[in-house]
């Protein structure tokens, strides 16, 4: 007995005092603080606590920690379990060794079997060099998990630390990655390396920093100002989650009355059909007290995706944002939904989407770098996507985005949209350039040209520029009222919780990645 309470305290140093002092310094929690921050109190279930590594090169024989610098095991959040791993930076900087690897493997194999999230706390140097091939072995078996657990349990990684070279890749095929402000980066390649390589010159903050992958490259979903809120995201965004794909996600207590209308949706619209508006207020005035956690906030900041609640029913939300380059579709935005949107889809939470759309971003740049394979994505992600699928159109729904955007004909379930919906293949000025080239090269006075354009325009508007074509023909199921939004959602989820739809038995889709 006097023995294990010894081993456990030593444990419980992890690398020593000296470090987790320098771990402090640095404005950083050790692994096992993050642990108690993250989950509820005194239900933390901890394995491996006394392994040590194998190794005896490079003087490691005389070098044991026990924990061997990752903390494992389960515990509950809000009461649910959930699996983790936290690494530990003060032993060895936290780098993976062959035993840390299996330590994770070992929890990751668990959660898949008894259906249950990850959580995995990166703060580390990455592979143990001293280790060589059996550290990257270990990081490799890691992949496999992450990749058969996908889809499977939700996997989520925080990253409070340095996470480099290959060791990045585990946080990326985890469905959620938070990074911390400040004290946190990633990069397959340091900058040390880059300068050597390419002759770049630049800091830490700003190759793998969280305000880059927040805003240039899109890896992480989420931004902490520091760890105590990170975690409090964490715990956030796992109240929106199932425990695993087949079980629904937890039903919210709701006490905002589900029949709330919202007259200023009545008017948010602008008069002027250029003019934009916050997406995000749309959003707000229609969930659950207000509250929508944004994924992805800056990144992509046309299209707005997160989550809410309705009458407490867990609920993904893709909307096209006005406010940011007109809500046009572009590659970033398509990857960004397609990404969310499937993700919703194997953990059974229904999506609404609010559409207002002109249609795909056009240019060279966006046809070069592929805005026809990564469109595509989107186009998939929805078509395939066999969870209810409620779409309101908001304005606008031209051309192919009006395809992709949820309707009807993707397997759309409920097709509503507001008064001022604009849906046909493109903009009234484009359609009469087309429709009329041959009249306007004829017209040499600019006061008559525009007499006509005008003309032609109010004609094409009143064709076309409006939901009731499209209610016509039963893509629409009806044109709704804004301030009925939240209601008419609602009551679409009610009947839509017992649906049930299937794609044809294959290995896996060819996807167009
Ligand atoms: C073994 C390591 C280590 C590593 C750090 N340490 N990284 N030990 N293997 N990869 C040890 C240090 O020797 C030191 O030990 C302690 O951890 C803290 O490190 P410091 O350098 O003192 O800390 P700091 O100044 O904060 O710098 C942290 C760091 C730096 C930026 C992470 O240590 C660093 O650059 N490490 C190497 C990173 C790296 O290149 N990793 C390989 C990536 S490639 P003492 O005893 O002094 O406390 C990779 C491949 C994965 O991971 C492939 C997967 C497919």
């Amino acid at each position: 007995m006097k023995r294990l309470i010894a081993e456990r305290e030593k444990a419980r140093l992890g690398g020593g005092e000296k470090r987790i002092e320098a771990q402090h310094n640095k404005g950083k929690h050790t692994a096992r603080e993050r642990i108690a921050m993250l989950l509820d109190e005194g239900s933390f279930e901890e394995y491996d606590m006394f392994v040590t590594h194998r190794t005896t090169d490079f003087g490691l024989d005389k070098q044991h920690y026990l924990s061997d610098g990752v903390v494992t095991g389960y515990g509950t959040i809000d009461g649910r379990p959930v699996y983790i791993f936290s690494q530990d930076f003060t032993v060895f900087g936290g780098s993976l060794s062959e035993t840390y690897a299996e330590k994770i493997c070992k929890i990751m194999d668990q959660a898949l079997k008894v259906g249950v999230p990850v959580i995995g706390i990166n703060d580390s140097g990455g592979a143990r060099i001293q280790e060589g091939v059996r550290s990257l072995a270990g990081y490799a078996s890691i992949f496999q998990r992450n990749i058969m657990a996908s889809g499977v349990i939700p996997q989520i990684s925080a990253i409070f630390g340095p996470c480099a070279g290959g060791a990045v890749y585990s946080p990326a095929l985890t469905d959620f990655v938070m990074m911390a402000e400040n004290t946190s980066y990633m990069f397959v390649t340091g900058p040390k390396v880059v300068k050597t390589v390419t002759g770049e010159t630049i800091t830490e903050e700003d190759l793998g920093g969280a305000t880059v992958h927040a805003s240039k490259s899109g890896v992480t979903h989420f931004v902490a100002s520091d760890e105590a809120e990170g975690i409090l995201l964490i715990k956030k965004l796992l109240s929106y989650l199932p425990q695993n794909n087949l079980e629904e996600p937890p039903l919210a207590i709701c006490d905002d009355p589900i029949d709330r209308l919202d007259e200023g949706l009545n008017t948010i619209i602008p008069e002027q059909p250029s003019h934009p508006y916050d997406v995000k207020k749309v959003i707000e005035a229609i969930a659950d007290n207000g509250e929508f956690l944004e994924v992805q906030r800056q990144y992509a900041r046309n299209i707005v995706i997160g989550f809410v609640t309705f009458n407490g029913i867990s609920t993904g939300i893709v909307a096209n944002q006005p406010n940011y380059l007109a809500g046009c579709l572009d590659i970033n935005a398509s990857r960004k939904a397609a990404r969310f949107i499937r993700f919703c889809d194997a953990f059974n939470i229904p999506i609404v989407s609010l559409v207002d759309v002109p249609g795909f971003l056009p240019g060279s740049a966006q046809e070069f770098e592929g805005i026809i394979s990564n469109g595509a994505k989107l186009i998939f992600a929805y078509g395939e996507a066999t969870v209810p699928k409620i779409t309101i159109i908001l304005r606008k729904a031209y051309g192919g985005a009006y395809c992709v955007m949820s309707s009807k004909h993707l397997r759309g379930d409920v097709n509503y949209a507001w008064p001022k919906a604009e849906i046909a293949v493109m903009g009234p000025a484009g359609a009469i350039e087309v429709l009329y080239n041959r009249e306007l090269k004829g017209i040499e006075d600019p006061e008559e040209r525009a007499r006509f354009v005008a003309e032609k325009e109010s004609e094409y508007r009143e064709k076309f520029a409006n939901p009731y074509e499209a209610a016509k023909y039963g893509y629409i199921d009806d044109v709704i009222e804004p301030r009925n939004t939240r209601f008419r959602i609602i009551r679409s989820l009610q009947i839509l919780s017992t649906k049930k739809d299937s794609n044809p038995p294959k290995k896996h889709s060819t996807l167009p990645l």
